[in-house]
């Protein structure tokens, strides 16, 4: 396969772990140069070194809630490779609680995390892109969570909502000038946050699922790749499920 991404840049938040370092480990492997934001600095510098001694991977701390973090990432990403063209917005948090138990702060924290951060990272790339005239490919991580509810996750379900109307909302309003803005649906996948999932909650899940197996960071990675390339030039405002087919 030639290099899908030679050549071009992409940041992606929530880089230093899961699902945001697959993508990741793709994008580099296609040529790109990449640039990993995350609350946790060291990590990011961490996980961009472990893709590879070139330049072309750097960390940045950088918390998606901040205005500001999220401004200064991405200057960081033009000062270091000259242009945007990939933005991930990827970070994400869970703290699940039935209704009763979940705080207003609970509440809250999810939503910013999530909803707040997708809007900074979209609405500045999408900046970026439109000055630079050459178009882009802006992807913003939902969650099946979204599409149907997850009970103990009153939160997490809107928030993943929120952000497919978010997503469709841009792309309509940033089209013409060639940038793309699609979301992608995960179902269950093997990283650190599905690791907390309870034994019970694993098996229910798993029942829906079709292909009869969680899904791999690396498989969502692919999706994010098909979304991020020219392959998927006449895609915009889509949500993509990954899911093995559960709640289709
Ligand atoms: N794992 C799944 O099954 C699954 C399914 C559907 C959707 N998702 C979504 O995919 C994304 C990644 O999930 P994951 O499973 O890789 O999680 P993870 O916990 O392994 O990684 C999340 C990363 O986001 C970072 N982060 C958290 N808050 C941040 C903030 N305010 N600013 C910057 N970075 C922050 C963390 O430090 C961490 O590196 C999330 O949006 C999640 O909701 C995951």
């Amino acid at each position: 396969m030639t290099s899908l991404l030679a050549g071009r840049t992409a940041v992606i938040t929530g880089g230093a772990n899961g699902l945001g370092f697959a993508i990741a480990q793709a994008f580099f492997a296609q040529g790109a140069n990449v640039v990993l934001g995350d609350l946790d600095g060291a990590a990011a510098d961490a996980a961009a070194a472990r893709l590879g001694p070139e330049a072309r991977a750097q960390g940045v701390a950088c918390d998606v809630t901040s205005e500001d973090d999220v401004d200064r990432l991405l200057t960081f990403a033009t000062s270091a490779f000259g242009r945007l063209d990939v933005m991930v917005n990827n970070a994400g948090v869970t703290r699940d609680k039935t209704m009763r138990k979940m705080s207003l702060d609970d509440f809250e924290f999810v939503i910013d995390v999530h909803l707040r951060g997708t809007w900074l990272g979209t609405r500045a790339a999408a900046a970026l892109m439109r000055d630079q005239g050459q178009g882009g490919s802006i992807i913003n991580m939902s969650s099946i969570s979204g599409k149907v509810g997850n009970p103990g996750q009153t939160n997490y379900s809107a928030a993943k909502a929120g952000i497919v109307g978010l997503t469709k909302a841009a792309a309509k309003e940033v089209g013409f000038a060639g940038v793309r803005v699609n979301a992608l649906q995960p179902g269950i996948i093997e990283t650190a946050m599905t690791q907390k999932l309870t034994d019970e909650v694993r098996a229910a899940r798993l029942a829906d699922v079709p292909l009869g197996r969680f899904g791999q960071p690396s498989e969502v990675a692919q999706a994010a790749l098909f979304l991020a390339s020219d392959m998927s030039s006449y895609l915009t405002g889509i949500t993509l499920e990954i899911s093995g087919g559960r709640n289709i």
